[in-house]
């Protein structure tokens, strides 16, 4: 017999964690239900930019990171969860069920939890101070951990020849005008609603320059710094490996924070078929499906802590069904 769920209120707090996951443009493209059978994550279509994003790579990755942290919030409620990915193959859309199953949780997972209030999004230049091996090779386990592929990009031509193709990408002609066209419809929509990509870029840059995010060459990747930049990719180009590399991409952005790291993701520059394809055959080792770059640094001495990006309140995205609730 399963055991006993944890009440609503513990599993609404748990929700009120993941929301903090980062998103594609702060889109926050998920749903929630709280049910009998525990908690279900759904996409939301209406959150979903088909121009910029037609292969759903980055709903997913952005679902995906909220899943993990919807697994570590839980964990730091005191409960380890069983999660089902897909589990209704007549619904593309609902993309886990997560039973809190009552065991202990990794401590692991609890400590790890404690990152999520303290990951931002860093465009701004890090630190000359270099990252040191040991650790990045620990980022690259982490992300085998979750069922992803870590590639960490050397300094010099490596680099170079990366940032390179991810300035190809967003040249893309018509693949680029309706990527911007959606960037801007994105940021027109319901100022202040908790999801102003705006809030989430302008004030972030050296210098504060305000402005939209460039469909060019992110910003960030020209600074002269230590910084690493990392690709992370899928071990299956289908929407189980694009979720899974989502939550890989939590799990190495939160794990890098608790190391005192600050990190940037950029999935736009690889927004394009042929770029993807290109970086891949770049990357050592056995056929893997490159889905965001993550840049690692450190914050330079003295930077100042960032600002939390607003989201949207947790009613707007929960439904609760049960004996009390019926779903509507
Ligand atoms: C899948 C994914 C792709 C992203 N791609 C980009 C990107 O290309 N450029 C960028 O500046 N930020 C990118 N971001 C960062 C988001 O803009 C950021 O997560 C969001 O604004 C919320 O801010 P926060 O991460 O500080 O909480 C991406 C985030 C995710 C999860």
């Amino acid at each position: 017999m399963p055991t006993a769920l944890p009440d609503v209120a513990t599993m609404r707090r748990a929700i009120e964690h993941a929301v903090r996951a980062p998103s594609v443009h702060n889109a926050q493209p998920w749903r929630w239900r709280i049910g009998p059978e525990g908690i279900d994550l759904f996409a939301d279509p209406d959150r979903h930019l088909p121009a910029t994003d037609p292969e759903d790579h980055d709903l997913l990755l952005s679902c995906g990171a909220a899943l993990h942290h919807l697994l570590l919030a839980l964990a730091a409620l005191g409960t380890s969860a069983r999660v089902e990915r897909f589990p209704d193959p007549g619904h593309p859309g609902h993309l886990a069920r997560v039973r809190p199953t009552g065991a202990a949780p990794a401590p692991g997972a609890v400590r790890l939890a404690g990152a999520i209030a303290l990951r931002h999004t860093d465009h701004r230049r890090f630190a000359s101070r270099p990252v040191e091996r040991a650790v990045l090779d620990g980022l690259v386990r982490t992300a085998a951990g979750w069922g992803a592929h870590l590639h960490v990009v050397g300094a010099g031509a490596a680099r170079r020849r990366l940032v390179e193709l991810m300035g190809r990408s967003a040249g893309l002609g018509q693949q680029q005008i309706d990527y911007a066209a959606g960037i801007a419809r994105w940021a027109e929509r319901r100022p202040g609603a908790g999801d102003d990509i705006g809030a989430a870029v302008d004030g972030r840059r050296a210098g504060g320059v305000p402005g939209r995010p460039s469909p060019r060459v992110p910003h960030g990747v020209e600074h002269v710094d230590a910084s690493v930049l990392t690709v992370l990719s899928a071990l299956t180009d289908d929407r189980l490996g694009t979720l899974r590399a989502g939550e890989a991409c939590s799990a190495v952005l939160l794990t890098a924070t608790d190391l005192g790291l600050a990190t940037t993701p950029w999935s736009r520059p690889l927004a394009g078929p042929r770029v993807r394809a290109a970086i891949a055959r770049d990357l050592p080792g056995p056929a893997v499906f490159p889905r965001i770059v993550l840049r690692v640094g450190r914050a330079r001495d003295g930077a100042e802590d960032l600002p939390a990006t607003p989201r949207r309140p947790v009613g707007q995205v929960l439904e609760v069904v049960g004996p009390d609730h019926p779903a509507g």
